[in-house]
């Protein structure tokens, strides 16, 4: 359908305080079938949503916000009734396919620091018929919520289906905060942008034929919709007024990578954090780039705007990512969102104290903790980063670090440890890549000939210069937008991004539970449709017992 942009209004789903909760402090939310409204002219959309009830079920779900250092319960049910899935699954993946049928789902803190029972485990997953995962053990989830005040998100996340349930609408923010936050600066503002397609009754149009069908009949490599959603509606306007707004903006598409920028000259946005929390250093910046999962933080200043100024946020970013050749991008992607400053009417929660960025005291808040050290590392992991392994695997599947998902774990670094982990892609197309568990930092990142390592005639251990050496130049500070703490992060084609990590927590030496017990972690590519085939791989993080 084409339905007119910029004819409802933003919207926000509703915030649900996790410190407020009365004893014993648990919040129960369901995933529910409901019908939502997207846009004027669309009739309603099935979508599978997050509520405390299914009458407030919504797609985003409900923001929950946390207080660091106060610990909150979620028990996540699953009261989807579908015997199958709304979207057709693919029966060529390894995927969770219960016997007495349902809609599977276990829900993931993307970004969290949690106990790996607590994490949601793919294998971990539940139908609201009771069936369950090999690695079940619980729907009562704990957040310790020691982090630094920062913006997570939770989503499905059960295995081989994980691409099916997130369009489907099992997403929502989730934000911890502290005092000292508050007392410079509102929470913000959350912009969980997505794209879908829709069919004209309402319906999402979900890919059905895959694109190499031998192999996988209905699996797509990549799902790109022509339509945005911001916070669950198609195509909003935004009333403001002439003031500072903070925004937490997510990439919650399944493959689009989006360059955001703002149309009026002169108009930038100040980044203060990224997906782990505040920059050591804001800077103004007129285009972001942000993969599917990752987050800026970001103050808009609309002071001094005249009445009826309106301003669009757009999207630039190539499908696929960087490369562009594939699928041409719908140009309608272009448009976001549209703000109008609006004197009467703009919105006036959330607003920054204080008219302009330079009066906001941000010293206090930044990031002071040290910089993970390149002297403290223990371990180097090089790690491949591969569409279309066709030499190892039948049927096409893409893969990290050569395995599977069901491969024994390689990956197990020692609690309290630091590790870098080179991340080598190997293709033509950029992957976002998760670490589940840790905020790690990007470190650099280094071109090389992947022609000459897939032949065999050079190595990513010879450094630059010398014989035999596969980089064509020296290691190169990372993008801009790679900087700070990230739990997620761009690896380009044909370049080695390296992270370090420390696999504990930031300012201690532990984290605040036993790291080794449970089903362990998970490090994928954050394009879904890339996780579910098989661009997944566990971890566990092992005792330190010196
Ligand atoms: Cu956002 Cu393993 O996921
Ligand atoms: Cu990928």
């Amino acid at each position: 359908p084409s339905l007119v942009q910029f004819v409802d209004s933003l919207a926000f789903p509703p915030t649900i305080n996790l410190s407020s909760l009365t004893p014993p402090q648990q919040l129960t939310l369901g995933a529910y079938r409901i019908m939502q409204k997207l846009h004027r002219d669309l009739p309603s959309t099935p979508m599978y949503a997050f509520g405390t009830s299914r009458e407030t079920a919504i797609s985003p779900g409900p923001t929950l916000l946390a207080t660091q250092s106060v610990p909150a319960n979620v028990r996540w049910e699953n009261h989807i009734e579908d015997i199958t899935h709304m979207f057709p699954v693919d029966d060529s993946l390894h995927r969770a396919s219960p016997i007495h049928g349902g809609v599977p789902i276990v829900v993931h803190l993307h970004g969290g620091e949690v106990h790996s029972s607590s994490d949601g485990h793919p294998d971990s997953w539940y139908t609201s018929k009771g069936e369950v995962g090999s690695t079940f053990s619980s729907q009562n989830h704990t957040y310790i919520n020691e982090q630094s005040p920062l913006a997570l998100w939770y989503h499905d996340h059960a295995i081989g289906i994980t691409r099916l349930n997130v369009v489907a609408g099992l997403t929502g923010m989730y934000i911890i905060t502290s005092q000292k936050e508050q007392e410079f600066l509102p929470v913000g503002l959350p912009l969980v942008i997505q794209d879908k397609q829709f069919f004209e009754n309402g319906e999402i149009n979900f890919p059905s034929v895959g694109i190499i069908p031998v192999y996988h009949e209905q699996w797509c490599p990549e799902d790109y919709g022509d339509t945005i959603l911001v916070n669950g509606v198609i195509w909003p306007f935004f009333k403001v007024l002439p003031r500072l707004y903070r925004f937490r903006i997510l990439n919650a598409c399944s493959a689009r990578f989006l360059v955001l920028s703002l149309d009026k000259p002169g108009m930038y946005f100040y980044q203060i954090g990224t997906d782990g929390g505040f920059l050591p250093q804001p800077w103004n910046l007129t285009s972001i780039t942000l993969a599917p999962a990752e987050r800026a933080d970001v103050l808009i200043d609309f002071s001094g705007l005249l009445n009826g100024v309106s301003i669009v946020l757009n999207n630039s970013g190539p499908t696929p990512f960087p490369s562009g050749d594939i699928y041409q991008m719908p140009p309608k992607t272009y448009d976001i969102l549209k703000f109008i400053v609006d004197e009467e009417e703009g919105y006036r929660e959330g607003l920054v104290e204080g008219d302009y960025v330079s009066d906001i005291d941000f010293s206090s808040l930044l990031m002071d903790e040290k910089p993970l050290s390149k002297e403290d590392v223990v371990a180097i992991r090089t790690l491949s980063v591969v569409e279309w392994d066709n030499d190892n695997h039948l049927p096409l599947i893409f893969t990290l670090d050569n395995h599977t998902w069901e491969d024994p774990v390689v990956q197990e670094p020692v609690e309290g440890t630091t590790e870098i982990w080179e991340l080598v892609n190997l293709r033509i197309n950029a992957h976002p890549i998760h670490i589940h568990l840790v905020q790690f930092q990007a470190l650099d990142q280094q071109s090389f000939s992947s022609l000459s390592y897939e032949s065999g005639n050079c190595s990513l251990q010879v450094p630059y210069g010398e014989n035999g050496s596969c980089f064509i130049e020296p290691a190169k500070d990372p993008y801009i937008y790679q900087r700070g703490w990230k739990d997620t992060v761009i690896t380009w084609p044909g370049v080695v991004t390296r992270v370090i990590i420390r696999f504990s927590q930031r300012n201690g030496s532990a984290f605040g539970f036993d790291p080794s017990e449970g089903p362990g972690y998970a490090w994928h590519c954050h394009i879904v449709d890339h996780e579910d085939n098989v661009m997944m791989r566990p971890f566990v993080v092992t005792p330190n017992n010196t």
